[in-house]
């Protein structure tokens, strides 16, 4: 049987001239050939065995016509959530998308009106803010409050938020992209206490859940009491087993009338699915590769512990936040009192590419977002070129100069 140890992760798999956007457009936009990718969120691993054997077949059919989601498709998602993270949903829970953001947008325009609040924990991944502001709905900030590195949410403020602007809807990332939590189950009830007093919908975007470090543990909105008349889950396989270029997710709920919802809205836009190449790569995923993704998640754990240590000694002007979750790691770096585009520009200068904080809101001026989901070799690269700016001997000599 294969092992998939360090040695197979290390190896990790050559992505430059696949049209990749974490390599390929970075280089045409820099023109850097020695830029390191630590941004965009996916991983620079081979997508597990199984499911490269699951295309192949695809591929071999020599034709892909219209193809039908069998009940095979949301039964394997059912029993993956059920085996992984203990919550039981059933196939009649399930509707197809083509990705996460399609199905957060749709869930926003179904289940709200034009000009309703819907309210967002910042900073937060960028499509967020799009899928309220571009359906013409109110962005309602509850802003997250750090206390030790650890990211927190303020009920109060949130409370206080949902009662001024009569809020209609939460979208909440859980785990949270970029603050890597992942929300302990006191946390969530009380989201979603509030959702049903102030009468809220609670959209729960859990494209991260199979990324989270022992001893935290994914808690499914899903497994909530009282969630059955307030929730949609959306979930994929695509981040988990790195097939997001395949373009599928579902979203699940187990009210038949919010199903309904969504189900029209997703048949008045006319998003359709069922590309045969993922769907057999996702019920593959599903079901035959949990071996891979134990081994990922132990050469992440790794890969964090690597980051957390290399900043704690080299760089005295960054915080690191506390990564429960996702494979995304938050830099607080406003003690090093460099602007921004400054900032930015003196990493891309030292050759590593990162995601700028802003995307997560103006709350994340002053931050950069670190992807770690690449082979050992690739962080320690990045993190000796980012040695460059943030290390105590070049903050020595900046101040000397
Ligand atoms: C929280 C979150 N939701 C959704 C997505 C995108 O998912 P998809 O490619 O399925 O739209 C990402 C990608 O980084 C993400 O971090």
């Amino acid at each position: 049987m294969q092992e998939f140890d360090r040695a197979y992760f290390d190896a990790g798999v050559e992505r430059r001239g696949t049209e990749c956007v974490k390599w390929d457009s970075m280089a045409a936009e820099t023109g850097d050939p020695e830029m390191i990718p630590m941004w965009v969120a996916d991983m620079d691993f081979p997508s597990a065995p199984g499911i490269q054997a699951a295309i192949e077949r695809v591929a071999a059919q020599g034709t892909w016509g219209y193809t039908r989601n069998g009940g095979e498709d949301s039964e394997s998602l059912c029993s993956f959530w059920e085996r992984r993270h203990g919550v039981r949903f059933a196939p009649e829970n399930v509707l197809l998308s083509p990705c996460v953001v399609s199905g957060m947008r749709i869930a926003v325009q179904a289940l709200t009106d034009p000009g309703d609040a819907v309210l967002i924990h910042t900073p937060v991944y960028g499509p967020f803010f799009d899928s309220v502001r571009l359906s013409g709905r109110r962005l309602v900030e509850n802003p997250l409050v750090e206390e030790e590195q650890r990211w927190k949410i303020d009920f109060a403020g949130m409370e206080a938020a949902m009662k001024r602007e009569q809020v209609k809807a939460v979208m909440l990332c859980s785990p949270h992209n970029p603050c890597g939590r992942a929300w302990t189950s006191d946390e969530l009830q009380s989201i979603l206490d509030l959702c049903r007093k102030y009468h809220a919908l609670l959209i729960s975007d859990e494209i991260h859940a199979d990324f989270v470090y022992p001893p935290a543990v994914h808690t499914s909105i899903l497994s909530l009491a009282g969630e059955e008349d307030a929730v949609v889950m959306l979930c994929a396989a695509s981040k988990t087993f790195n097939i997001a270029g395949l373009q599928q997710s579902s979203m699940v709920s187990r009210n038949p009338a919010i199903l309904e919802r969504l189900k029209k809205h997703r048949d008045v836009t006319g998003i359709t699915y069922g590309n045969p190449f993922a769907l057999a790569a996702t019920r593959a995923a599903y079901r035959d590769c949990d071996a891979w993704l134990d081994g990922l998640i132990r050469y992440l754990a790794d890969n964090r512990e690597l980051v957390m240590t290399h900043a704690a000694e080299k760089w005295p002007g960054v915080r690191v936040t506390k990564m429960e979750a996702t494979y995304l790691m938050w830099l607080d770096c406003r003690a090093l009192g460099m602007p921004q585009e400054k900032l930015l520009e003196a990493l891309r200068s030292a050759h590593v590419y990162v995601t700028d904080g802003r995307f997560f809101g103006t709350i994340g001026d002053g931050f950069i977002r670190l992807n770690i989901g690449c082979p050992r070799a690739q962080v320690e690269a990045a993190l000796h070129q980012m040695d460059l700016v943030l290390s105590k001997d070049q903050k020595q000599s900046m101040e000397e100069n």
